[in-house]
């Protein structure tokens, strides 16, 4: 098994490798148990985990993000029209797996222990899922690429949420030939990760 230090090392947003080979129930309930035990504010646990194989769903939903990659490339300026056209930005049918992870900041009631000041805190934790997720999707070799470009109320729709879950993530899940070494967005040029010394202040924010 590899390390935590390996897993953040290696894991990737996958677009462009997966392999299509499908992963093994055994191996999907160790990604989402590993979700499951996020910490979470007032230990509410709001999130909730929507696993979608039906190939029409995968399809009907991989045309609506072609939509809004199409909306978003029109409001782009010409320069980074060119550096963007080449980027792929979901492996939705590829990956022949979906997971949907929603938020239900309802769950839990009204008082909650530690959200009473900091009211995105219950998002915050559903966040952490699927990091856990994603980081426990590395050390089983299966690759995970997260897809936000998606109507919220369209992808409710889809995929049957009550009215007090909002869709966070469309996670495409799947076995894959490789993880790439460099992320997409570094290799194709549309922005580069900072440097630690930049992002790590001391006492204050301008220090
Ligand atoms: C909240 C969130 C939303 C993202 N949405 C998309 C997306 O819609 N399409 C995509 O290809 N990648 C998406 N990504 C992946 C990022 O582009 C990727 O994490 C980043 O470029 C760094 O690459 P790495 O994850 O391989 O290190 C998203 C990541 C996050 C955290």
């Amino acid at each position: 098994m590899v390390s935590v230090y390996e897993a953040i090392r290696r894991r990737r947003d996958v677009r462009a490798e997966f392999s299509g080979e499908p992963v093994a129930d055994d191996v999907l309930l160790r990604i989402l148990e590993a979700a499951h035990h996020a910490p979470s504010v007032g230990n509410t646990q709001p999130w909730d985990f929507v696993v979608v194989r039906d190939t029409g769903t995968l399809d009907t939903f991989a045309e609506h993000v072609a939509t809004a990659r199409r909306d978003f490339a029109e409001s782009l300026p010409a320069d980074r029209l060119d550096t963007f056209n080449p980027i792929k930005i979901d492996g939705i049918r590829e990956s022949g797996m979906g997971i949907v992870v929603t938020y239900d900041g309802s769950r839990g009631g009204p008082n909650i222990l530690g959200r009473h000041t900091v009211d995105d805190t219950g998002l915050f934790s559903a966040v952490l899922a699927i990091q856990n997720l994603w980081l426990a999707a590395v050390a089983e070799e299966v690759g995970v690429g997260w897809v936000s470009f998606y109507d919220e109320d369209y992808l409710t729709e889809l995929v049957g949420l009550p009215s007090t879950v909002r869709p966070i993530a469309w996670l495409c899940v799947g076995k894959v030939t490789a993880f790439q070494q460099v992320p997409d967005l570094e290799r194709f040029g549309w922005r580069q990760r900072r440097s630690l010394s930049d992002a790590v202040h001391f006492e204050t924010y301008r220090a």
